[in-house]
C-alpha cells in the first residue's frame, strides 16, 4: 500500500506577524495547503492521503479540503504533534491501526508549504522508496557551504560537489521507520530532528532523488512573494 502524510503541524513562526500558519495562508486563488494536497489527489496511487494540522485547526482544514476536493474524498485529517517527527509518527501510527499493511508498504512524506512538489518527484519518491527502502528529495548546494562551531571562525569550508540542499518528499517503508523510531534513545530522539536521519544514524541506506529548486519551502514573508512568482510563470507555461 502507498500512503501520503502532507505535514502540516507546524505554527510557522519564522513567517511573523499573523496568528494563521503559513500553510493556511493564500497563494494565488487558494490556500498554500490546497495546492500541495492537490499534487498528491492527482496521483491515484495513494491508498490514503494523511493531513497533519495543528489541533486548533483540524476543523478548518477539514472544511476546506471538503470545499476543494468534495465530501467523498480519499483524504484524512489528523491532529500533528509537538515536533516535525512527531508529526510524521502520528501518521504511520494512525497507518498501523487501520490498515493491514505489509513490509513493503511505503509512506511519502511531504511539507505543506512546499506547493510545487512536481509529479515527476512524487512518482520517483514512490519507486525509490519501493526499491531501497528509503529515500531523500534533494537539489545539489548552489551556495559555497561554510562550517563554524562558534559562528566567528571558520572550520572548514567543504567541497561543494559534495553538498545537497534537502527537500521533500522524504519516503520510507512504514514498517522500517516504525522500528527504528521505536527502538530511538530519548537523546537520539532529541537530536533526530529529519526522520532520514534516523535512517542514516542506524546504518541504513537513504537514496537521492532529484528535487527541483522551484520546489521551494515557504518560511520567511519573502518566500511567500516568490511562491506568488513562481506560480504566475508556471501559468504561462
Ligand atoms: N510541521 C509539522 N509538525 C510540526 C512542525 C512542523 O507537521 N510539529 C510541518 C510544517 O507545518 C511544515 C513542515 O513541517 O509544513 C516544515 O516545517 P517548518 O517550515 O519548520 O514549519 P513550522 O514549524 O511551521 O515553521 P517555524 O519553524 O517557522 O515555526
Amino acid at each position: 500500500m502507498i500512503f501520503a502524510a502532507i505535514l502540516a503541524g507546524g505554527i510557522g513562526s519564522r513567517m511573523g506577524g499573523t496568528e494563521t500558519p503559513k500553510q493556511f495562508l493564500t497563494l494565488g486563488d487558494k490556500p498554500v495547503i490546497i495546492h500541495t494536497i492537490e499534487k498528491f489527489v492527482i496521483n491515484s496511487k495513494f491508498d490514503k492521503i494523511i493531513v497533519l494540522s495543528p489541533k486548533s485547526f483540524i476543523n478548518h482544514t477539514k472544511n476546506l479540503i471538503n470545499e476543494y476536493f468534495g465530501e467523498n474524498n480519499n483524504i484524512i485529517v489528523l491532529a500533528g504533534g509537538n515536533t516535525r517527527n512527531d508529526t510524521i509518527i502520528n501518521s504511520i501510527e494512525y497507518v498501523k491501526e487501520n490498515f493491514d499493511i505489509d513490509d513493503d508498504s511505503i509512506i511519502v512524506t511531504h511539507d505543506s508549504v512546499r506547493p510545487f512538489v512536481t509529479h515527476r518527484i512524487i512518482e520517483d519518491n514512490i519507486k525509490a522508496a519501493k526499491e531501497f527502502g528509503a529515500c531523500d528529495t534533494v537539489v545539489p548546494a548552489t551556495d559555497t557551504i561554510v562550517e563554524s562551531i562558534d559562528g566567528e571562525l571558520i572550520k572548514d569550508i567543504p567541497i561543494r560537489d559534495n553538498f545537497y540542499q534537502g527537500q521533500t518528499p522524504q519516503s520510507f517503508r512504514i514498517n522500517k521507520l516504525y522500528e527504528l523510531i521505536n527502538n530511538l534513545s530519548d537523546s537520539e530522539t532529541n537530536i533526530l530532528t529529519d526522520a532520514c536521519k534516523i535512517f542514516v544514524l542506524k546504518g541504513e541506506d537513504v537514496h537521492l532523488v532529484e528535487g527541483e529548486i522551484t520546489n521551494i519551502k515557504i518560511t520567511y514573508p519573502y518566500d511567500l512573494k516568490l511562491a506568488n512568482t513562481i506560480l504566475k510563470e508556471s501559468d504561462h507555461d
